[in-house]
């Protein structure tokens, strides 16, 4: 057994080791890049460790915010020996919004930072919080801005997703089975037909450094690409996208952490005394009530809606308990969730939360986000727990993850059956959110 100051020691080691001058990568070899949510879950660990860099995490993460607002779900490192492959996959300049010296993807991913602006000002005194909070203001509501301007079409308030890689789940099978269904071109499934989805082995990075049972299928992996192709023959344009495609999904996670991000932004925006523009709280107040049109009363559950078919995406997975996090759904409905993280056939593993449920068909012990625990999303449902009163909950889901990464150090996911370690090792989430745990 480890004590506390060791396994602190053992994971700020980690940060260090991760961090590249200005931002803390996900993973050495596999993640070299910087990452939007990552970057969020890691200054909520750094702020423990020191407090500057994680702020200069968070500030480092705006300098890639194209001028309509995005935040892309990657800033590409120039000093990395793979920047000009990777930046060049994506051409992201094409796009007229998009900046003109540094290379970034053309998606976004989750929108956590205006909770990690929060728990970094947290750990400051009244005085230099408000001053964070001015410095990070613009940035976030011009974010959210674009959300609700590019994404919401229907003003309904649900943001849609282009791509698996916004929801930052990446391989959860609701989007798999959309993936097959609408959006597959015939070449990917003529390589299909043919057996061919080995070849697609050979032009994977990610397979080199993990396992390939442990990554997306190769026949997955070539959809994606072929989705992030279509998206970059459209330049990275919201409106032209959404023009033809059949891939929009009104996504869980996303639309659950958005709603958790508003209430933060507001938070913000109190603190220094800032009046919100009056469309952005009328969109705030729309994503609250809408949330309600993702529930399913059959099912009892929440789920992710196609954005032109309306039909729910019905596979329970990690989303499915992300409402507890939005911390704005009724008692009664929290109370249907929580019987879902207490029931040994769906969330309550020995090392919980599984990213889908223990009986699910797709249920696979180290398979890439269809069975392991990942931290991120314990952390989330965590605070959401605690915030509706289930403390026991909260804390059985946090010790458990401490005790996995105190047996194998902070991979980037662990088997919900046995905490054995699967993915990236030395991952700089699992790293922070264990300190923040700890601390
Ligand atoms: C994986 C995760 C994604 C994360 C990225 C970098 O692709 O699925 O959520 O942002 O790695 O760590």
């Amino acid at each position: 057994m480890k004590s506390k100051e060791e396994l602190l020691s053992q994971l700020s080691d980690v940060l260090l080791s991760n961090w590249t001058g200005s931002y803390t990568r996900p993973a050495a070899h596999l993640y070299p890049h910087q990452w939007l949510w990552d970057s969020c879950f890691t200054a909520i660990g750094l702020r423990h460790v020191d407090i500057e860099k994680a702020q200069q995490e968070l500030r480092s993460l705006i300098r890639g915010q194209w001028s309509n607002g995005m935040l892309p779900h990657m800033i590409f490192n120039d000093s990395h020996q793979s920047f000009a492959k990777d930046s060049n996959i994506w051409r992201s300049k094409r796009n007229p919004y998009a900046p003109d010296d540094i290379a970034t993807s053309g998606i976004t991913q989750p929108p956590v930072l205006a909770e990690a602006v929060v728990q970094v000002g947290q750990k400051m005194t009244l005085r230099e919080r408000r001053g964070w909070y001015q410095d990070m203001y613009p940035a976030i509501v011009r974010y959210h801005e674009w959300l609700y301007a590019e994404r919401d079409p229907h003003g309904d308030g649900l943001v849609v997703l282009l791509h698996p890689w916004e929801s930052g789940l990446d391989n959860s099978p609701p989007w798999i089975e959309q993936l097959h269904k609408h959006a597959k071109p015939w070449w990917v499934a003529l390589v299909e037909k043919l057996n061919l989805d080995k070849i697609v082995r050979f032009l994977r990075r990610d397979t080199h450094y993990v396992p390939p049972g442990q990554r997306l299928r190769d026949i997955d992996a070539l959809l994606y690409h072929s989705v992030m192709l279509r998206l970059r023959r459209k330049n990275w344009l919201t409106e032209s996208i959404m023009e033809r495609s059949h891939f929009m999904v009104e996504d869980l996670a996303y639309n659950s952490i958005l709603i958790r991000a508003n209430q933060q932004l507001v938070e913000i925006a109190k603190t220094i005394g800032h009046e919100l523009p009056e469309d952005l709280i009328e969109d705030i107040a729309n994503t609250e009530k809408s949330l309600d049109n993702l529930w399913d009363s059959y099912y009892k559950q929440y789920f992710s809606r196609h954005f032109i078919s309306r039909k729910f995406l019905k596979q329970p997975t990690i989303a499915t308990l992300l409402p507890l996090y939005s911390g704005s759904i009724t008692k009664e409905r929290a109370e249907e969730l929580v019987t879902m993280v207490r029931n040994t056939e769906l969330f309550a593993a020995e090392y919980p939360l599984p990213s889908v449920p223990l009986n699910s068909t797709y249920f696979k012990e180290h398979g890439y986000w269809q069975g392991p625990t990942w931290i991120n999303t314990n952390w989330m449902v965590a605070d959401g727990l605690d915030r509706y009163g289930y403390k026991q909950e909260a804390k059985h889901i946090r010790e458990q993850s401490m005790r996995a990464v105190e047996k194998h150090g902070p991979w980037e996911y662990f088997s919900p059956k046995d905490g054995s370690p699967a993915g990236a090792e030395n991952f700089s989430w699992t790293a922070a959110l264990i300190i923040d745990f700890i601390s």
